[in-house]
């Protein structure tokens, strides 16, 4: 039987900065930013979007095909949380009107968490093969300002149906998943910016890249020829090509730029426009390239590389189903990304320092464009959302 993802919605802010923007603030050269690390725009979140309004807003497109009918199962994966005790996925299946028989939990390994959501997921149907999961990664990436990390940043979450006989991504068994006690990229409770080691990040990366896909190809033996396409957690889109080539000349088969892009760029492309979605980065990927990829992608495999620091990887597979393109979100993707608003450089500055208020008052926040849902505001420490559905 195939399990894997029947149906993959992605949403992230209605606002962005322009890098050229960025960079001028910083007296650097765009250059560094479009080509050094291949990053175009990051999307920032209004002070009424969280990851819970991102989240409900990636998975609204379900609720209203009626695709959440029965799912038993929700598992919310994020960096970002918003409670140490109760799980952001409560507050989203609480917008989405899901049934009360329903598992709700959330979950945390940096960008990992979104792998590790759909791999429990793909359990849970194994086990119960009639039944449906909803996993969803939603992340919002927040550097210090001014830090090598900033140009990084973005936002978004992408909501991923998991159910028998899936109608986008079979996902196949065989996985290779490695995890290592490092500090390249943290969030201690009291900091609402992560800190991170960048280069030494990069290394992390590619080192856990390695050892899974080791693993991967003992279990396997496949090689890199078995693939057709390959996702990488994109935290900038230049991090995945560079994977890639570290990989690809690891197994003595060195690659041509040409040739990654034609392997990788799908993936790319709305990552460079939305910056790194931490949990859901992966998956922002792989959105992109179904909807994007001009080549009917079909019975391809692809090869799949999830990373979250401190660390854990995994690189797993699988398989695009027949009909695919029935099934994609693609119009709805484009958009919104077609469609978001470019923020001056004050602008941003301003959204970045609007910080949620601490001392239980009463705070209504300005309305911003956001999804179907908002975060309207905070009373008594309790967050309040409005849903903006008829
Ligand atoms: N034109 C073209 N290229 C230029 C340029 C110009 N004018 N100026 C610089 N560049 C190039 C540099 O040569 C460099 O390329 P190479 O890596 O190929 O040498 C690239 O632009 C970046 O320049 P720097 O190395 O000087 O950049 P930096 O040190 O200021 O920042 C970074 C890079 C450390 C990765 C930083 O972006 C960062 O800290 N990011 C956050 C951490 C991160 O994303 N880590 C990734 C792995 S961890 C992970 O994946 C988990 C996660 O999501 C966070």
């Amino acid at each position: 039987m195939n399990i894997g993802i029947d149906r993959l919605s992605f949403y992230t802010s209605n606002y962005y900065v322009d890098l050229k923007t960025l960079a001028e603030a910083r007296s650097v050269d765009p250059d560094k930013y479009y080509i050094g690390i291949g990053q175009e725009k990051m999307g920032i979140p209004p002070p009424d979007e969280d990851v819970v309004t991102l989240a409900a807003s990636a998975a609204y497109p379900l609720m209203r095909d009626g695709e959440l009918d029965g799912v038993e199962l929700l598992l919310f994966a994020t960096e970002s949380g918003i409670d140490q005790s109760k799980a952001a996925g409560i507050y989203v299946h609480g917008l989405l009107e899901m049934s009360p028989r329903c598992r709700t939990v959330e979950l945390k390994q940096a960008c990992y968490s979104g792998t590790a959501a759909l791999q429990l997921a793909i359990g849970f149907v194994a086990r119960n093969p009639g039944k449906k999961a909803l996993v969803i990664s939603s992340d919002i990436a927040r550097y210090e300002l001014g830090s090598p990390g900033e140009a990084t940043q973005g936002c978004g979450a992408v909501a991923m149906l998991v159910s028998a006989n899936p109608r986008l991504v079979a996902i196949e068994p065989e996985s290779g998943y490695y995890t290592e006690d490092v500090m390249d990229f943290w969030r201690p409770n009291y900091r609402s910016e992560a800190l991170v080691d960048g280069k030494y990040s990069t290394m992390v990366y590619i080192h856990a890249l390695l050892e899974s896909w080791k693993q991967y190809a003992e279990l396997t033996d496949r090689t890199l020829t078995d693939f057709d396409r390959f996702c990488y957690h994109i935290p900038f889109t230049k991090m995945a090509e560079k994977a890639h080539q570290k990989l690809s000349r690891k197994l003595k088969s060195p690659i041509e730029k040409a040739e990654i892009a034609g392997l990788l760029e799908g993936s790319l492309r709305y990552s460079r426009i939305t910056g790194n979605c931490y949990a859901g980065s992966m998956y922002v990927g792989l959105a992109s390239l179904l909807d994007t990829d001009g080549e009917d992608l079909t019975n391809k495999r692809i090869g799949l590389y999830s990373y979250g620091s401190g660390c854990v990887g995994e690189f797993f597979s699988g398989v695009v189903q027949p009909g695919y393109r029935e099934v994609l979100y693609a119009d709805q993707h484009r958009n919104l990304l077609e469609n978001r608003t470019e923020l001056t450089y004050q602008q941003y500055e301003d959204i970045f320092n609007y910080g949620v208020p601490v001392d239980g008052g009463e705070y209504v926040f300005p309305q911003y464009k956001t999804g179907p849902f908002r975060f309207s505001g905070i009373s008594q420490h309790k967050r309040e959302y409005e849903s903006l559905v008829d």
